[in-house]
């Protein structure tokens, strides 16, 4: 009596485990699923690089890559590179696919693909339907690795967008992308950062648009994009090469060292909400810095430039961390110049001994910094909305 007792008590608790672990209804969105932002290149270097872009569903996700040959994108199974962790594939909305060993100065086709996962229950994986970037009759996108033999390289910078596609479209317009080599975005892309779809909305995707598929961008983050519910998952769409926000890299002739400035008050300011670290935060970045200005890719690079949403001029809180905490080390590397923004308007200041002994150039919030430099000279033009050039600075290597 007491095991047939036992065996219904078992019937009973295993039929209620099994009720809850009934599939759950498949995704009641009926849209059709698709790439909806990106995909757009982060920390491009000579070896790597990063795809990142978004799904309407949760998906798998992979990049195809092809040799610029006279191929086509057809001819051959391509090899495969999965968003994977820990050797899974991940299942999400966004996806980020790094690959490594790749040639410096190599061109690459390549194709995102997603597939939508339907459900997963124990070892059943069920899939839906394939986006991917369409190349039948069309040419691929493409990017190039970078390369520090490289004899010259042309960049352009913007920043303080502040949510405005039209200033972003309009001082990127008539960029010749086929010689920019790169894009830095000097922080408060944002006003601040509240949801996935608003940080796509407000500049990424005219960024997707007008070249970041194919020219890699490089972020310095400002202290806009560090305010909001969203700000935390900033690193999860724009990851450094090292898993931090601040890093450095080389192109060309050029060592650029990417500074995150943080907040521009003190961490206990009533607009932080407790949220913010940043004073111990900029202890950490000085730490790396402190290496950084001895590292080989640094020492050996003919022009070396900071870029730092914050400027070093002293004043408010932010201001005097950077140039306490950043400057000295700058200093001690010998940068060249420092590319700076936040003050939404156009600043050069020279070198100021003792303080910073190399000249610091603040763009403006409504134009764009062009720059070249090759082995021997760095060319700095700042260019209005209007396409008016405000002010050009010639650095000649020292
Ligand atoms: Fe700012």
């Amino acid at each position: 009596m007491k095991h047939i007792f036992t065996a219904l008590l078992f019937m009973f608790v295993n039929s209620l485990v099994y009720t809850r672990a009934q599939p759950s209804p498949e995704n009641s969105n009926d849209e059709k699923f698709k790439v909806n932002h990106g995909p757009y290149l982060q920390h491009l270097g000579e070896t790597e690089v990063t795809f990142v872009w978004t799904t309407n569903k949760e998906a798998v996700a992979w990049v195809e890559l092809a040799p610029d040959d006279s191929t086509n994108f057809y001819n051959t199974e391509r090899k495969k590179y999965f968003s994977a962790s820990h050797g899974l594939k991940n299942v999400d909305t966004i996806h980020v696919v790094h690959i490594g060993h790749l040639q410096p100065g190599t061109k690459y086709r390549y194709r995102i693909f997603s597939q939508e996962v339907l459900s997963h229950k124990g070892i059943e994986v069920r899939y839906g339907e394939v986006a991917a970037t369409r190349v039948f009759m069309r040419t691929p996108p493409s990017f190039r690795t970078n390369d520090h033999q490289k004899k010259d390289i042309s960049f352009l910078m913007v920043n303080d967008i502040h949510e405005r596609n039209e200033m972003l479209k309009t001082l990127l317009k008539g960029a010749d992308w086929t010689n920019t080599d790169l894009v830095l975005f000097d922080g408060d892309m944002v006003n601040s950062s509240r949801n996935e779809e608003q940080m796509f909305a407000s500049y990424l995707d005219t960024a997707v648009q007008l070249f970041a598929s194919q020219t890699p961008m490089y972020y310095a983050r400002g202290n806009h994009e560090t305010r909001g519910e969203f700000a935390d998952a900033f690193a999860k769409y724009f990851p450094g090469p090292n898993g931090k926000l601040y890093y450095m890299f080389r192109q060309g002739p050029v060592c650029f060292i990417m500074l995150d400035s943080g907040e521009d008050k003190p961490d206990s300011d009533i607009e932080y909400g407790g949220i913010t670290a940043f004073d111990v935060y900029r202890d950490e970045q000085a730490a790396w810095l402190k290496e950084a200005i001895h590292s080989k890719m640094f020492t050996e690079a003919p022009f070396k430039i900071a870029v730092a949403h914050i400027p070093p001029f002293r004043g408010w809180h932010g201001e005097e961390e950077i140039a306490n905490k950043f400057v000295p080390l700058l200093n001690e590397g010998g940068i060249d110049v420092m590319l700076c923004a936040h003050l939404h308007r156009f600043v050069r200041k020279d070198p100021k001994p003792g303080d910073y002994n190399f000249p610091v150039i603040v763009n403006s919030n409504h134009s764009v910094l062009k720059a070249k430099a090759d082995n021997a000279t760095l060319k700095i033009t700042i260019v209005d909305a209007n396409g008016s050039t405000l002010d050009s600075v010639t650095i000649n290597r020292r």
